[in-house]
């Protein structure tokens, strides 16, 4: 079933599916660097960092021009997190703009009478919708961070969408998706009525032009305006519960970030990360606290079996801990200091066989470090199509962004007359107790759906510094980040262990073949390129093995999107930019 799920999730990659291992690395950036899945996106970027904008400035220019040029995932309609370090203080703040459940939603919307789950409800339309947190999250981030005006930054998204963008044949081939047919605005907008879009046509969005216009002058209208106002009718018109008073009551939250702390090769890192309402920063914390009990130079290279089973086993423990404790942190008790304790890691490596794979459905969590789970436990769904990219400045603040519409191009219906497509985010929370989800995670009640929360997310955008000693500032070294569901935290894992502990460039550990475990089901899954000796290998030592089969034509066998910069010890920006799309750069001066 991953398989598939995994095959949906980056459809549209397969022209460029077949990459080698790694590709050379970039040139490196002077004094800046953006790093995004689109070259628009990523030259909005850079010139708001010309014109003297920060990174948080660059990251709003960014986030409001890939609503633009990239409409399966980039949004106003949609929600995400950007995570933000300031180089003067070293101070990281999460701004948390996830989509939250509008006030009529309700623990069984998307059940019929019979209390079986209704095939769609929670992805397809407007019952799919959550209240979007994008607009308020830029603005805000702009106004408490940024440099420049929210105009100036909103600047280039607005030219692009009046102007219009080059779609390449992989863009131009994205907007046949079939949701998008299924509703009459989408359809007009993205494939002229049935008269595609084919590579080399300019692609403009005079409704999108006019609302971004009208935003950077007014970016409260959203939710407090005619635009609200405008929006709220379009959904509920057509039977969605989003209305003018969810939008009035949207609120993001600036959080503190996770820290967590990994040494490798004798130096120290803080790993700075995504908290709650994500699940992704704890477990990438657990992981890293499990692997810390390991020699994993010592074991192999990277992707090698010994490194992969170790790594594995790791992402086992951890997504049993998400599936079991996990949700929106201001409406659950969540027991985070628990579960990032080291002495609960040492427990966990302990049940590590070196020679095989412990079955999920033996797993035992140790007993003593944390109160019993809740029962009865809803499920999430988790899909296919959100974005991730990373910026540092001439000053060295860093900013990771990841936002999404959750699905590929969201609930398919785009706003009436405002040009933007909304999400699906509310199939992020459980539709039912028991039923599998699309990406088989199994979560807690803790996730369900009930109004004015925000459902569990895998988004981790993550910061990696050195740890500050005496007389050694912390040094920024990493900006990290990838969409994928349930994958996005492996691949995030995998990206810094690659860096940091097998000495790989980090353009070699964005294209490195991806495996992932999620401790349900219980597969290994590997990427088509996975290396097939290491594949039976593993195989051989005891794991299930799901493996795109290279004669699928229809199956990219690729996920996830992993959009980077390191840092070296001399100050060098390096990107990292994913060659499993073709149409990203790395922008620099
Ligand atoms: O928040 C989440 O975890 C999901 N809504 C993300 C979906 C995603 O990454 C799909 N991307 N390919």
């Amino acid at each position: 079933m991953i398989r598939k799920l995994l095959a949906a999730l980056l459809t549209t990659s397969l022209a460029s599916a077949q990459q080698p291992a790694s590709q050379p690395a970039q040139d490196p950036g002077k004094h800046a660097m953006v790093v995004t899945i689109h070259h628009d996106a990523s030259d909005a970027g850079l010139q708001i960092l010309r014109q003297g904008g920060n990174a948080v400035d660059a990251a709003v220019a960014v986030g409001f021009a890939l609503a633009v040029v990239l409409p399966q995932a980039g949004n106003l309609g949609g929600g995400g997190f950007m995570l933000f370090r300031d180089a003067r203080n070293g101070k990281a703040h999460f701004v948390d703009f996830r989509e939250r459940a509008p006030q009529a939603a309700t623990a069984t919307m998307y059940q019929d009478a019979q209390g079986n789950v209704v095939p769609g409800l929670s992805t397809l339309g407007y019952k799919a919708i959550g209240v979007p947190g994008s607009v308020a999250g830029l603005a805000y981030a702009q106004q408490h961070f940024g440099r420049l005006t929210l105009a100036q930054d909103m600047a280039p998204a607005i030219r692009l969408a009046t102007d219009g963008y080059v779609l390449s044949a992989e863009e131009a081939r994205t907007f046949h998706a079939s949701n998008l047919a299924q509703f009459p605005e989408s359809k007009r907008i993205f494939q002229r009525d049935g008269n595609f879009y084919a590579a080399g046509d300019t692609f403009k969005q005079p409704d999108l032009a006019r609302t971004l216009t009208t935003l950077a002058a007014h970016p409260d209208d959203f939710y407090r305006g005619k635009l609200a106002e405008q929006l709220a009718r379009s959904v509920q018109t057509h039977g969605g519960l989003l209305t003018e008073a969810d939008l009035a009551a949207y609120k993001v939250v600036d959080r503190n970030p996770l820290v967590g702390e990994y040494t490798t090769h004798g130096q120290r890192y803080d790993i700075i990360t995504s908290p709650p309402p994500s699940s992704g920063g704890i477990a990438l914390i657990e992981t890293l606290n499990i692997l810390s009990h390991f020699d994993l130079p010592a074991a192999g290279a990277d992707r090698s079996t010994a490194q992969v089973h170790l790594i594995t086993e790791a992402f086992r423990r951890a997504y049993m801990d998400r599936a079991d404790y996990l949700g929106d942190p201001d409406y659950a008790t969540i027991p985070l200091t628990q579960l990032a304790s080291p002495a609960y890691a040492a427990a966990w490596a302990t049940t590590i066989d070196a020679n095989k794979p412990t079955p999920s459905a033996e797993l035992k969590r140790p007993a003593g470090f944390l109160p019993p789970p809740p029962t009865a436990a809803p499920q999430p769904h988790e899909s296919n199509q959100t974005t991730h990219y990373s910026i540092v400045d001439q000053d060295g603040n860093a900013v990771a962004v990841t936002y999404t519409l959750n699905g590929i191009f969201g609930c398919g219906a785009t706003a009436e007359g405002l040009g933007f497509l909304l999400n699906n985010e509310m199939d992020d929370f459980s539709s039912k107790p028991g039923s599998p989800n699309m990406f088989g995670l199994i979560q807690g009640p803790a996730n369900a759906i009930a109004p004015g929360h925000r459902p569990l997310s895998s988004m981790t955008p993550t910061i990696v510094t050195t740890h500050a000693a005496p007389g050694h500032p912390a040094e920024l070294r990493l900006v990290l980040g990838s969409p994928g569901g349930s994958t996005i935290i492996t691949t995030v894992a995998n990206d810094l262990i690659s860096t940091l502990v097998n000495g790989l460039t980090i353009q070699q550990a964005a294209d490195a073949a991806r495996f992932h475990q999620q401790y349900l089901p219980d597969t290994l899954d590997l990427e088509k390129r996975f290396d097939h000796a290491t594949a039976a290998a593993l195989a051989a030592m005891g794991y299930k093995i799901n493996q795109a089969n290279a004669a699928d034509e229809k199956n990219p066998g690729t996920w996830g999107d992993s959009e980077l910069i390191e840092v070296n010890a001399q100050g060098t920006l390096i990107g990292g930019h994913d060659h499993r799309h073709s149409f990203g750069s790395i922008a620099s001066y």
